[in-house]
């Protein structure tokens, strides 16, 4: 009996170590299994994302780049899309912009991310990116960046290294656009390597047709040499003063001259001085001026970008059935 009754608990015993064990077994897989759904689904999720990245390009300086690449991304924010804005011009404009008055006062900068990048060191995916009230986030720029273009030019993969920065940030954006410096050097160039998207903003004082060829020779080399994927979005008007018979003169001849082979944005931003305030206030001029016809303007180009966007996807579609 006694050693029945100490059999009996010791019996007991082995019963509950094997039933956690069991336990213990059991949720060891379910960990595992809930690990790996989740990686699935992760993995799921970045294929989902198609990040459209826009770079807005002319190596023409003062045409508009800079106040197109503010409010055009923060259209986007408006129209529930999340927005990255880069800026790839070492003057650092879109960042003074956006509020940042010092851009060299910055802790982190497009340069630094680059340069990790070049040096195949470890970077944060959201490591410098500064958030901006109006719901958009900004890798920002400083002069720094100027030196980084100097040794892009010895560097393996020069053309590619903003895109293999992009690379590691895209999965959290539904848009990155990437305002431009004012010539076609290696910056921009690896802007047009990392985009599948072109806006070209052409004032519409300024006779662009020299600068434009050369432009669209640049962006038909980096499609066919490093980027495939790259297409011109199209030509947008800006500081169009329809008072003049001068700027219709120019859109006329534009959509005359490229119209076949380019698309020119139906959208024109009108000239105001309202529009030339932002940059000083680092707002968008939906927050300065929402009533205004710029503003009106840079919600119709966000219209006319996403329904591209659209039509895109839906002859991709086509095509894939
Ligand atoms: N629609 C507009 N009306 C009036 N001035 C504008 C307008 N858009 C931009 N500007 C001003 O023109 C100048 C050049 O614009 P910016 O966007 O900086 O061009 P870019 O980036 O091509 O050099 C800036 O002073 C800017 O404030
Ligand atoms: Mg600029």
């Amino acid at each position: 009996m006694r050693v029945c009754g100490g059999m009996a608990p010791q019996k007991l015993n082995t019963n509950k170590t094997s039933s956690n064990t069991i336990a213990y077994r059991f949720s060891g897989r379910m960990l595992i299994y809930v690990t790996f759904s989740l990686f699935l689904f992760q993995k799921r999720g970045d294929c989902k994302v198609n990040t459209q990245i826009i770079a807005i390009a002319n190596q023409k300086g003062g045409v508009g780049k800079t106040t197109t690449c503010t409010n055009l991304g923060i259209g986007l924010a408006q129209a529930g899309r999340k927005v990255l804005l880069i800026d790839g011009d070492p003057q650092g404009s879109l960042t003074i912009s956006l509020g940042h008055p010092q851009p060299d006062k910055l802790p982190f900068t497009l340069s630094d991310a680059m340069g990790r990048i070049l040096m195949d060191e470890p970077l944060r995916p959201s490591e410098g990116i500064l958030h901006h009230p109006e719901g958009v986030d900004l890798m920002p720029a400083d002069i720094q960046l100027s030196g980084m273009e100097v040794s892009l030019v010895n560097a393996m993969s020069r053309e590619t290294i903003l895109r293999q920065y992009l690379d590691t940030v895209k999965g959290q954006y539904s848009h990155i656009l990437i305002d431009c410096q004012p010539s076609l050097g290696m910056l921009t160039v690896n802007a047009l390597a990392a985009a599948n998207r072109v806006i070209i903003p052409v004032q519409a004082e300024y006779l662009p047709a020299k600068g434009l060829e050369q432009l669209l020779q640049t962006v038909n080399k980096v499609k066919r040499q490093i980027n495939p994927k790259l297409q011109i979005d199209g030509i947008l008007l800006t500081m169009v003063d329809n008072r003049t018979n001068f700027a219709k003169e120019i859109a006329a001849l534009l959509r005359e001259t490229y119209g076949s082979k380019i698309k020119v944005f139906a959208t024109e931003i009108p000239h105001s001085v309202r529009a030339k305030e932002i940059s000083a206030e680092g707002k968008s001029i939906f927050a300065h001026d929402p009533g205004g016809k710029v503003a009106e303007s840079y919600k119709n180009l966000t219209q006319e970008v996403t329904k591209l966007e659209k039509q895109r996807e839906k002859s991709r579609a086509g095509i894939g059935r």
